[in-house]
């Protein structure tokens, strides 16, 4: 028992640094910056906003966008000091190893393939779906049998059905091709990513520019017809309403949901090894990617709303069927093209984050280190655990009802923020001599009111989220119990 809260020692992690064996180091600031960029705008600001803005907020979508911001400011700033201090590739992993034990950074490592691996997979859904979409203009298709995944699960009736397909092909397609590309290496994986971002924000800007010459004021009254909060603990609502379904609704509850949008700022700190200058560039790039994103949403977000009453707000396609209903039809071609670039960078940076924490846990010993650990003599990338995540991503996002698993990834991640901030406060009180290239302003409120923004967004998503977020926790425990307690790198060390 004791072992399991054994932490890997601050100096040990700076020693571990200097070793061979380590990746590529060639990201600069501004690759760093379009790789957060890169992992953020996609499917939360092409399809979330929809059912937030229509179901869950209305035009008071665009303070939920700006609530979410902050909670997520809040653990970038606290995501920045970490990463300045112990620049390596395990992110949130390795802040809860060093501050708050082996067990408890097994359980972020397992939570974080919610974030990274999970969440690949319902954006290679979404991609697929925009995609279609996307040769639909030109009167092409998919045949049915490969067009989506062959179950279905309505969240509000609890039902599980078969949709009559096989399997949804263009999503294993597209992560084939990207899992290519990440093996090939780093710097092919930023140059495709950068392509890309610039794309996608010329689109988004297009949106904003465009969409602002059509607003409609009075279509932001009234502001907040579901109210500002939305709260519940386990199912039963404390502040504001519930749906019929009994899911709490208001600004809060849409923060929750679009809280997906911002998902991936943070996986810059996985890319710590491979920055040129981590201690300055990478607590740049967090921060610069996430404040361009925020305004970028708050803007579309006021400009969609402006645009169209928010109950006439298309839940499937908001963004392109809001220009269509103030009659600017060419607009779909422009903002499907603009999704499917967002959504591929959205997946290339998710899928370059998930082998990088398990590459980190595998040298710590609580994964196999021959596979996880191994990294190609040419390409210098954790390619065997690229390929085992890309076949992950490709097998749920072809076969299962991602509606189920969307939500889990929202939870998974905000947990993971709630343990970086709480590791920032006991890393200032055991090592406060410890040396910070970037210090987290304001501590202990910053992170304090990271966990607090944080906890009240976990407790603003429908209750069931809770418990499967318990249960893949437990699964977790019980490897680590038979595996990683026993092969654990910190073992021999004690020894
Ligand atoms: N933030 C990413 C997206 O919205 C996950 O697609």
């Amino acid at each position: 028992m004791k072992n399991s809260f054994r932490k890997k020692p601050l100096s040990l992690l700076l020693e571990e640094m200097k070793s061979e064996h380590r990746l590529h180091r060639v990201l600069g600031p501004v690759a760093l910056t379009s790789l957060g960029v890169g992992a953020i705008i996609g499917t939360g600001i092409f399809v979330l906003i929809g059912v937030a803005a229509h179901d869950k907020a209305g035009p008071a979508v665009t303070l939920s966008f700006a609530l979410a911001g902050l909670a997520c400011i809040f653990a970038a700033l606290c995501y920045a000091e970490f990463a300045s201090m112990v620049p390596v590739a395990g992110s949130a992993y390795t802040y809860a190893y060093a501050t708050l034990g082996e067990l408890f950074a097994w359980i972020i490592g397992w939570d974080l393939i919610l974030e990274y691996g999970v969440a690949s997979a319902t954006v290679a859904h979404g991609w697929s779906h925009y995609f279609q979409d996307f040769i639909g203009i030109f009167g092409l298709g998919v045949p049915l049998l490969f067009a989506k995944a062959p179950l279905d699960f309505d969240p509000s009736t609890g039902v599980m059905s078969f949709t009559g397909a096989w399997l949804d092909l263009p999503a294993v397609l597209i992560t084939f091709i990207v899992t290519v590309i990440l093996v090939k290496g780093i710097r092919e994986s930023a140059r495709f990513n950068a392509g890309m971002v610039i794309v996608k924000v010329a689109i988004v800007l297009l949106v904003i520019v465009l969409g602002a010459m059509h607003v409609h004021p009075e279509n932001w009254t009234p502001f907040a017809p579901f109210g500002y909060s939305g709260l519940s603990i386990f199912g039963k609502t404390i502040l504001g309403d519930a749906s019929p379904e009994g899911a709490p609704v208001g600004v809060l509850a849409g923060a929750a949901m679009i809280f997906f949008a911002y998902i991936g700022f943070d996986s810059i700190s996985t890319h710590a090894e491979e920055a040129k200058n981590p201690q300055r560039d990478i607590p740049i790039a967090l921060i610069s990617s996430l404040v361009i994103c925020t305004i970028l949403y708050i803007s579309v977000a006021a400009v969609i709303t402006g645009m169209v009453p928010y109950n006439l707000i298309s839940i499937d396609a908001p963004v392109s069927n809001a220009f269509k209903q103030v009659g600017i039809g060419w607009a779909q071609f422009v903002i499907s093209l603009g999704a499917i670039t967002g959504i591929t960078s959205v997946l290339l940076v998710m899928m370059l984050s998930q082998p990088r924490i398990f590459l980190a846990m595998a040298r710590d010993g609580l994964l196999p280190k021959s596979f996880f650990g191994a990294i190609h003599e040419k390409f210098r990338t954790p390619w065997k655990s690229t390929i085992l995540t890309g076949s992950f991503v490709a097998l749920l996002g072809a076969l299962l009802p991602l509606r189920l698993l969307a939500e889990l990834v929202n939870i998974g991640t905000l947990f993971a923020f709630v343990v970086v901030c709480s590791a920032v406060l006991i890393m200032r009180k055991k090592h406060p001599e410890a040396e910070r290239p970037f210090r987290a302003p304001l501590v202990p409120f910053v992170p304090l009111a990271g966990i607090l923004t944080c906890l009240t967004l976990m407790f603003s998503l429908p209750a069931e989220n809770w418990i499967r977020l318990i249960v893949w926790l437990l699964i977790g425990m019980v490897i680590y119990y038979f595996y990683g307690r026993k092969h654990s790198a910190l073992n021999n060390l004690n020894r």
